[in-house]
């Protein structure tokens, strides 16, 4: 019994478990590339600003290639004390090309070093995700455009409302997600600001004159030091931007899965379908539907997770900020996988048309009886209650709404007549509801147009 509750490896300069606790080379590793292109802009701004000679630029440029180089063909070996990727590719340099490496951390810390880092690669992935996400969006229009005459019933609360054309309900998630695609611009946007030279605190004071290096082309710089280190909004915007699209994605994802069901049976799921449930043999699962629901939930987390560590943090950076990049990468990462498994989704599901046909009934067409009557010049109010009324007697009669005869629906009112058997024409129905964004061929034609016209101006 040493009495020492506190003892060994838990004191003095060398924690192992503090060590592990503190670093993030696990992950940021990742970030190898940008922390590499950002380093070799900086060092021509050094140069630009005359704390480094054009010689010094050179040995660092050409140390930065052949430390890129290490990590290009996984060469690069990792000290047990690196900590980040920002630490391990100083320490490479300095051993590759000796003192002059230090030279490089001119009015830089790694606190505006991560932040550039973490944006840059934030920009590109961007763009990757931004064209799966058109892909998608392509996948879907294509799928409306093949599949505009095949009607089934439009659902709110879950009830059956009105006959509608199949290409409506796809366009429905698709024009959804054209906003998350713009949505996405607009984050890239605010992402693509560059912080580098904006240290700790203030400037570096030995570099007055530094300019932001042009090769990195960002769109613009930070206006204010202190801010620029500590501030991860974009981060926020980014997570927000994925909860949102992933709300889509889970609603839609939703929808097929009933639609998949025996009870609905007007969709079949292939993607990636496993041949069938182990137990029950008769079941085939929707998977990939199933899966794409359930990271919904990640995604939020990752985002309400950085708020609170944004939440209450004292000005500029803190070591809580290192969460960041974590949160980033794992909802880049199940992005990408959703909205590619989402595509193959789409472009495999097989439709059931017959029983989409069949799941119409009569009575989904009490509006069109409102309607016509409206056309006969009565008021709607006056028209809906009508159609309630032949609703009613339908009820009690226990025939469906379009077995009522003439003489029946006259007595409701006299304006009925014997062209009101056009109404239960289900393809004479959803062409009344031309109105832009309705069910209408022609309606539907101009939806196609417009998504189209965005996905040629991306
Ligand atoms: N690994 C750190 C991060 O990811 C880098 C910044 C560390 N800066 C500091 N002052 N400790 O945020």
């Amino acid at each position: 019994q040493s009495g020492k509750l506190w003892g060994g490896r838990f004191v003095g300069a060398v924690d192992p478990i503090m060590e592990k606790f503190n670093a993030s080379i696990t992950y940021d590793r990742q970030l190898w590339e940008v922390d590499i292109q950002g380093s070799k802009a900086y060092s021509r701004g050094l140069e630009k600003a005359g704390l480094l000679t054009t010689a010094e630029m050179d040995q660092i440029l050409h140390g930065l290639d052949k430390v890129a180089e290490e990590w290009a063909q996984g060469t690069f070996k990792l000290n047990p004390n690196d900590e980040d990727i920002h630490t391990a590719n100083e320490r490479r340099l300095k051993e590759l090309i000796g003192e002059t490496a230090g030279k490089l951390h001119t009015g830089r810390s790694r606190n505006d070093q991560v932040v550039t880092d973490l944006r840059l690669w934030m920009r590109q992935t961007c763009s990757t995700l931004s064209n799966l996400l058109w892909e998608l969006i392509r996948t879907m229009v294509d799928r409306a455009e093949a599949e505009c005459d095949v009607l089934f019933p439009g659902y709110t609360h879950l009830q059956r409302a009105q006959p509608i054309r199949w290409s409506h309900w796809i366009l429905s998630h698709a024009v959804a997600l054209t906003r998350d695609s713009e949505r996405l611009l607009e984050v890239r946007k605010r992402i693509d600001v560059l912080p580098l030279g904006r240290w700790a605190i203030p400037y570096a004071p030995a570099q007055p004159c530094f300019l932001p290096p042009p090769e990195l082309s960002f769109r613009a710089i930070t206006l204010n030091s202190m801010d620029a280190t500590s501030e991860r909004d974009f981060v926020a915007e980014f997570l927000f931007w994925a909860s949102l699209c992933m709300t889509h994605l889970s609603r839609m994802a939703e929808d097929l899965i009933l639609y998949g069901t025996k009870e609905f049976s007007f969709v079949c799921h292939l993607h990636l379908s496993l041949p069938a449930s182990v137990l029950m043999p008769q079941k085939k699962n929707p998977d990939s539907l199933e899966l794409i629901r359930s990271k919904a939930g990640r995604v939020f987390g990752r985002c309400a997770g950085l708020l609170m560590t944004l939440k209450g943090l004292p000005s500029t950076y803190n070591k809580d900020l290192q969460e960041d990049k974590e949160a980033v990468f794992e909802v880049s990462d199940t992005m990408s996988a959703v909205l590619q498994v989402a595509t193959g989704v789409i472009s495999t599901l097989q439709i059931h048309r017959e029983n989409m046909g069949q799941a119409l009934s009569p009575d989904m067409l009490a509006t069109d009886l409102a309607y016509y009557l409206v056309r006969k010049g009565m008021p709607f109010r006056q028209a809906h209650e009508a159609s309630g009324k032949a609703v009613f007697m339908a009820e009690t009669k226990g025939v469906a709404l379009n077995q009522l005869s003439l003489q029946e629906l006259q007595t409701i009112s006299p304006l009925f007549l014997s062209d009101v058997n056009r109404v239960w024409d289900y393809r004479h129905s959803v062409e009344q509801y031309g109105a832009l964004g309705g069910t209408a061929r022609s309606s539907i034609d101009w939806q196609i147009c417009q998504v189209r016209a965005l996905l040629r101006a991306q």
